[in-house]
């Protein structure tokens, strides 16, 4: 999650210590865990101390330290890299375009690259972003609660679901119901869960539905053409912008309809289709771009020792050491070398 700035004054129980609750975060199944994510405080920063007084400190204190050292490095920082920024820009552009658009389904996004560089922490990182500024600009809202037909009714402009494997649109709907605790008898049709959870996304204001994982969902030739007119279903009856993320979902049945090109066609030009891709350092500013990243690393850490540091980024295409760090610095634009760990 976003990083805050970092500070010794963060209260103790950060990790919502005496309720049992791990201190990590999982991935939010409902909109009280969203909520949490974004309440998150990262583990501070631990104060560097000089060498000598390391070597000095007592077994209790040093392990102490460590702990929280480690425990800082383990959240540590989400690197806000070009990367991210520029599909940041351009999801925020698409929802200013959405926002007052007629009824009928937005134009939505479809985030395609391979597993683990980084898709579901952009996409994340930008509803995080896109909440606290509503926070900030609109604390009003959040005050609010409403009972509605015996239902809670509470502004939720996010909707962040991690879909599950060989998932159905009945899933899908059950999944959005589950996130905004809309209620739904056993024996509830696919068509009676997504009424219910349509009417409840319009009262509670959602405004952004990121469905992550969206490989998950049966996207085959044969059954795509189901969950995508589901799809179609649901984002014709909000008025909110859709975000999907996966792998290789520009070969997936998302992008088709039916067997027939015309088809293929109409869902393709719904969705707007985002690549995430490896880092690189072939050029000048892909190096520089590689530098800046592993800087970000190297200054959130909190290392006393002197041996080199060695780091690895997910999804990037390769190891870097600080001496590596620093040959790619004097080769980029930057001119202040990395500071070592
Ligand atoms: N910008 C970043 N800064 C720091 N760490 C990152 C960043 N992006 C991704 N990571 C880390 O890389 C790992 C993989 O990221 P993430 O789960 O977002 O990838 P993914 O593309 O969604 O993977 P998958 O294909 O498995 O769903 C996570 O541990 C995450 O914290
Ligand atoms: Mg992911």
């Amino acid at each position: 999650m976003p990083t805050p700035d970092v500070s010794d004054e963060q209260p103790e129980d950060a990790f919502f210590a005496g309720d049992f609750r791990h201190p990590g975060l999982s991935e939010p199944r409902t909109k009280e865990e969203w909520r949490d994510y974004l309440d998150y405080l990262l583990p501070p920063k631990p104060v560097l101390l000089p060498l000598d007084v390391y070597r000095n400190l007592t077994d209790q204190e040093r392990s102490r330290h460590n702990a929280a050292r480690a425990a800082h490095h383990s959240a540590l920082v989400i690197v806000r890299t070009s990367q991210m920024k520029s599909i940041h820009h351009q999801i925020r552009r698409r929802m200013m375009t959405n926002s007052r658009q007629p009824a009928g389904a937005r134009r939505g996004i479809v985030l395609d690259g391979p597993a683990t560089l980084g898709k579901s922490t952009l996409v994340k990182t930008f509803a995080y972003d896109f909440e606290h500024e509503l926070r900030r600009d609109h604390p009003d809202r959040f005050d609010k609660r409403y009972i509605v037909d015996g239902l809670l009714i509470d502004y939720t402009p996010v909707v962040y679901l991690n879909i599950p494997s060989q998932a159905t649109p009945k899933d899908l709907s059950v999944a959005l119901a589950d996130y905004l605790a809309q209620p739904y008898r056993s024996g509830a049709t696919k068509s009676d869960i997504t009424r219910l959870v349509l009417d409840n996304m319009r009262r509670v204001g959602v405004e952004l539905v990121i469905i992550d994982d969206a490989h998950f969902m049966d996207l085959s030739l044969k059954e795509g053409k189901v969950v995508n007119d589901h799809l179609k279903h649901i984002a014709n009856h909000t008025a909110a912008t859709f975000i999907y993320t996966g792998v290789d979902l520009k070969h997936s049945g998302l992008f088709l309809e039916g067997a027939g090109g015309a088809r293929a066609t109409q869902t393709a030009g719904r969705n707007t289709l985002l690549h995430m891709t490896p880092y690189n350092i072939r050029t000048t500013a892909e190096k520089a771009d590689w530098v800046s990243v592993i800087t970000a690393m190297e200054e959130a850490s909190s290392c006393t020792s002197t041996r080199p540091a060695r780091w690895w980024v997910s999804g990037s295409t390769c190891t870097a050491a600080p001496e590596a760090t620093s040959a790619l610095w004097r080769n980029s634009s930057e001119k202040r070398p990395p500071t070592r760990c």
